[in-house]
């Protein structure tokens, strides 16, 4: 699995946020996966707390980051070929856009060795924090991006799991919806069934990042007043 180094912005772009919405947030932030992204040290510069979860974070740094730049390479052979299937025309020519990456990594890098308690080795279902620890928590290029590792009752137990973590009046936030080929998840109508059943609300939010022509879509969750949180268990 690519462990992508993404910007502040390219997160802002995905989920439809904007800094001036992630400084206004009542609690911190969850990223998870975070990879190696930026996201947690370009929102505390903003003065917005960030945590992100990863199980790759269990791995000594120098070989996450030696995977992270393989991740790169593998963007930058596979992107000439069809640019337009992995870019908004705001992020085009892709070199620029894969600079936006390196940026990226070393911005992670850097927040990881002075701040390693906001990066915390844990993979879904079974994240080690309280309920309703964070104000918002973003998933991106996970669970729907690489379904062949992940069972419908994986996903399930996964975006619960996302959902226990956050606060009431909270949002989880996933994205994409779509594989690596860019086909819809055809399961995201029972998961929403699911979800439901778990008294978990479920919206399909449509993004349009500024200056950015792409449409995206997001899955939006929130507790129902039915929502009731069971810590996730594999027995
Ligand atoms: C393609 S990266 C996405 C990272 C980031 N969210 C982004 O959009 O760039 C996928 C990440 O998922 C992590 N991962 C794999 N299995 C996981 C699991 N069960 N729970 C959480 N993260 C997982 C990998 O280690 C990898 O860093």
């Amino acid at each position: 699995m690519l462990i992508s180094s993404r910007s502040l912005d390219e997160y802002c772009g995905f989920f439809g946020l904007t800094r001036a919405g992630l400084r206004a947030l009542p609690g911190p932030v969850l990223d998870c996966p975070g990879g190696a992204a930026a996201l947690v040290a370009e929102a505390r510069a903003l003065g917005c707390r960030v945590l992100a979860a990863d199980p790759a974070y269990a791995e000594p740094g120098a070989e996450l980051l030696a995977r992270a730049e393989a991740a790169r390479q593998t963007m930058a052979r596979a992107m000439p070929a069809a640019p337009a299937r992995y870019l908004s025309p705001r992020h085009l020519p892709y070199e620029k856009y894969l600079r936006s990456w390196d940026r990226a990594r070393r911005l992670f890098a850097a927040d990881r060795a002075a701040h390693p308690g906001d990066y915390v080795a844990a993979a879904l279902p079974a994240l080690p924090f309280a309920d309703a620890s964070f104000a918002l928590t973003l998933s991106s290029y996970l669970l729907f991006a690489y379904p062949e590792r992940f069972s419908q009752d994986d996903q399930l137990a996964a975006l619960l799991e996302l959902v226990r973590v956050t606060a009431p009046g909270g949002e989880v936030l996933v994205h994409p919806l779509h594989d690596a080929a860019s086909r819809p998840s055809p399961r995201l109508p029972r998961l929403r069934e699911a979800l439901g059943r778990h008294g978990v609300r479920s919206e399909l939010r449509t993004v349009r990042a500024p200056g950015d022509g792409r449409r995206r879509y997001v899955l939006a969750l929130t507790r129902h007043h039915r929502y009731r949180a069971v810590p996730w268990t594999n027995s």
